[in-house]
């Protein structure tokens, strides 16, 4: 049996699909739950191990990392106290014999130092732990889970990013990169700019919506205020609304668009394209999957 591997944030966006491919293979892995609740993700067939962990209770971390020697290391999107919530769990893992941290980053960390993610990078680093980076671009996820009901019930792409470009990638790609820096040699002391292969603008995203799904999706571009206050309206609290405001102002600046060719060269193949993110999940927005 390999190494075992302890996967944080596993009902998440890129940790259920790490669960989902490890699960695989052959690996002896096993996920973090919060007060072990039952987590719709879970086939009950699945062969892992689930352990209580939770960031903000340390008493949960000894036992969470107990034999563990990889870890895949998130940061909750709530989470933004970094020292406080992130450091003790690091510092755990550590002294309990874990070899190395997969921690998933942000595309451009390392030219934004007041990023929380930028903060943790920089403590895996201090306290000497072998570790991978993966900087993750935007997620086309975010179109099947934020902007889903958008979509889905006014055919409309509402996000304040202007003409900017956006190298989008799938989280399969993210998880599929943490698999092998989880299960092979050489990725250690590495950092990976993971993007696409292509940059594209909402206005180009909207035309391979309407093209796949085989409807009308337009693309509107509402001002920073409207956008707001429709989320404000919608009951999203203000500082997720603040995050996403400075994520579409930055792609909207034309900053989010970079292109890099890691993600190919890791996985040897070519990154999975928006129009074949569409096609996978079509049925997300209420479109039947093609046979
Ligand atoms: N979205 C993007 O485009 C993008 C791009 C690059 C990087 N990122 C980064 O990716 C990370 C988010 O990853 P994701 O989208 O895979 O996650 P996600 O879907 O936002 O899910 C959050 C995960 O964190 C867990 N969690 C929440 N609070 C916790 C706590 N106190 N202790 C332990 N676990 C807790 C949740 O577990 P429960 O089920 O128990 O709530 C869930 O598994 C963030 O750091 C974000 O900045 C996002």
């Amino acid at each position: 049996m390999s190494d075992l591997i302890f996967i944080t944030g596993a009902t998440g966006n890129v940790g259920a699909e790490i669960v989902r491919q490890l699960s695989e293979g052959d690996h002896h892995v096993r996920v973090a739950q919060r007060n072990l609740k039952p987590s719709s993700n879970w086939s009950p067939s699945l062969t892992v191990e689930y352990v209580n962990f939770d960031f903000q209770q340390p008493q949960t971390f000894a036992k969470a990392f107990q034999g563990v020697k990889r870890v895949f290391l998130m940061r909750p999107p709530a989470l933004s106290q970094v020292k406080t919530y992130m450091y003790p769990a690091i510092d755990s893992a550590i002294a309990s014999g874990v070899e190395q941290i997969v921690f998933l980053s942000v595309l451009g960390a390392e030219s934004n130092p007041i990023i929380p993610h930028a903060k943790v990078e920089k403590y895996i680093q201090s306290v000497g732990i072998p570790y991978t980076f993966l900087r993750a671009s935007f997620f086309m996820q975010n179109l099947s889970t934020t902007h889903r009901q958008d979509i889905q019930e006014r055919n409309e792409i509402f996000l304040p990013a202007g003409k900017g470009k956006t190298s989008f990638i799938d989280v399969r790609d993210i998880a599929a990169v943490a698999v092998k820096a989880l299960t092979e040699s050489g990725h250690s002391d590495r950092a990976y700019s993971l993007t696409g292969s292509e940059a594209l603008d909402y206005y180009q995203v909207a035309e391979i919506f309407t093209e796949v799904l085989i409807q009308p999706v337009l693309y509107k571009n509402p001002s920073i205020l409207k956008f707001a206050i429709s989320m404000y309206k919608r009951g999203l609290e203000p500082q997720f609304i603040a995050v996403m405001i400075g994520i579409y102002t930055t792609a909207k600046l034309g900053l989010a668009g970079k292109l890099t060719t890691d993600t190919q060269e890791i996985l040897q193949r070519a990154p999975i394209s928006m129009r074949q993110f569409v096609e996978d999940y079509r049925d997300c927005w209420g479109v039947k999957p093609t046979s």
